[in-house]
């Protein structure tokens, strides 16, 4: 009965939080509606749990939070995308036990139970190397060799499935480390840019795996809440997908390896701009551009540049717009939510394809810890693991000013010609710190 009213609600709930998180300006509301159907769905679980249980629950519940909220609170910004790719190993690895502990149960259809824990477990293998790509600076030389173990492990999977149907412990857990094993082996050779898509593929396959638990515990809200998450993942994948150019065949098979240029670092001369010459350019401009990348959250750049913005429009009356690119930093989304937490003025920002049509008739690019998403070398060069991606077209624009910290390469390794035209300057130095100086350059004048 409580189910009938209950289901219905929590449903409505989480649907009405992920329409909210869809504009920056109802993220917040989303995340509150998302964590008010969470409690109701935990309260419901523990109306309805069977007394035995309690116990372990509720300390598995306190335990959870509390791992939940120390990491929530320390984690910083940059490192957000790591986290996610933890969390989505959670979830498959949650999904993939409970396949293991039903696999003893009487009435279960063997078929379901390997398809649980045959998803978690890849899930949970392939967000494990997906954490230890992003947390690290692991990179993979030989990736002939994984692929080649991927294939070894996929055939030792294919005879524990036979095995399986036996029905022994020991076959169930072999299958679980073997899945786990492969979806690391699968995952740890795509690189660089790809990396995005990938973790999108398996948020949506940390949802296909609550599916299949919601299927073998006859439980509607968990198939409800799992195929939410893996539509928007598969969604999310899709539109990764199209605004790299890529297609998920190229992403799992063809992964480009992110292989240092041999012409870096560069010796090509540039041009280094200082403080003064970048407050002069952007106080007489009539309309500058903002194109925020990783580097600005690194730096936790976000309010300074919004600050700057701010006093550029008021101060000098130049038009001012953000330019978001969506792979722009290290998660999806990473840069719409770190400009929603400065209060950027969401009007001002723009995708990809609705502002770069705007970049000839623009007077000052400004480029703040933002790389590969600029790099026209994406156009031409073919074997470049970024050729065909979308890029901000930054090099229109009459002046182009580069903040960040060196020449180096951004995170696909690509030198970027940007760098040295006759229109571009350089401004090196630590993203917050160089803003932080405009301000009070451009405070003065
Ligand atoms: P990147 O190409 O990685 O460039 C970021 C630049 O920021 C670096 O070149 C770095 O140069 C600079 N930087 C770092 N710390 C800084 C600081 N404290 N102050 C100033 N500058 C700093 O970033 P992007 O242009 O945003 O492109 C994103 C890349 O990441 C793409 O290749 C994308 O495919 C990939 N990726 C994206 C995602 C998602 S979903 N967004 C996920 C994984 C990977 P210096 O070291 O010289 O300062």
């Amino acid at each position: 009965m409580m189910n009938n009213i209950l289901y219905p609600i929590i449903f409505i709930l989480f649907i009405s939080s992920i329409n909210a998180l869809s504009e920056p300006k109802k993220a917040y509301r989303g995340n509150q509606l998302a964590i008010f159907a969470m409690a109701l769905t935990l309260i419901m679980s523990f109306y309805q749990i069977n007394e035995t249980y309690l116990l372990p629950a509720v300390l598995a519940l306190v335990c959870g939070a509390l791992v939940g909220i120390t990491l929530a609170a320390r984690i910083k910004m940059p490192n957000l995308p790591q986290l996610i790719a933890l969390l989505n190993g959670f979830g498959g690895l949650s999904a993939g036990i409970i396949g293991i502990t039903e696999s003893s149960g009487p009435n279960h259809p063997l078929g379901l139970i390997l398809l649980i824990i045959i998803i978690g477990f890849i899930t949970f293998g392939g967000s494990t190397a997906a954490f230890l790509k992003l947390a690290t600076s692991f990179t993979l030389k030989n990736s002939l060799v994984m692929r080649l173990t991927s294939a070894i492990l996929l055939f030792l999977i294919a005879i524990n499935i036979y095995c399986t149907n036996t029905g022994t412990l020991e076959s169930i857990l072999g299958l679980a480390l073997l899945t786990s094993l492969w979806g690391f082996c699968f995952i740890l050779p795509i690189g660089g840019a790809d990396m995005a898509i990938v973790i999108s593929l398996l948020n949506a396959f940390s949802g296909w795996s609550t599916v299949a638990v919601g299927f073998s515990l006859e439980n509607a809200l968990l198939i409800i809440v799992g195929t939410l998450i893996g539509s928007s993942g598969i969604i999310l994948t899709h539109i990764m997908t199209k605004a790299m150019h890529r297609n998920i065949y190229q992403v799992i098979f063809q992964p480009f390896t992110a292989q240092k240029e041999q012409n870096y670092p560069s010796n090509r001369p540039f041009h280094q701009g200082t403080i003064r010459d970048a407050a002069f350019l952007l106080e007489n401009a009539h309309k500058v551009i903002i194109i925020p990348g990783f580097g600005m959250a690194a730096a936790n750049a976000q309010n300074e540049i919004v600050n700057m913005a701010q006093i550029l429009k008021t101060k000098f009356n130049v038009k001012v717009k953000f330019a978001i690119h969506p792979v722009a930093g290290r998660m999806p989304g990473h840069m719409n939510v770190l400009l929603a937490e400065a209060d950027a003025d969401s009007n001002d920002i723009y995708e990809l394809k609705d502002i770069n049509q705007e970049f000839p008739t623009t007077d000052v690019a400004f480029v703040i810890g933002a790389n590969d998403i600029t790099n026209p070398i994406a156009k031409t060069k073919k074997d470049s693991p970024l050729y065909q991606m979308p890029i901000l077209e930054v090099e229109q624009a009459k002046h182009i000013l580069i903040v960040k910290r060196s020449l180096s390469p951004g995170y696909a390794q690509i030198d970027n010609p940007l760098f040295y035209k006759d229109n571009t300057l350089m401004l090196l130095g630590d993203a917050q710190k160089i803003t932080k100086q405009i301000i009070a350059e451009i405070e003065n004048d």
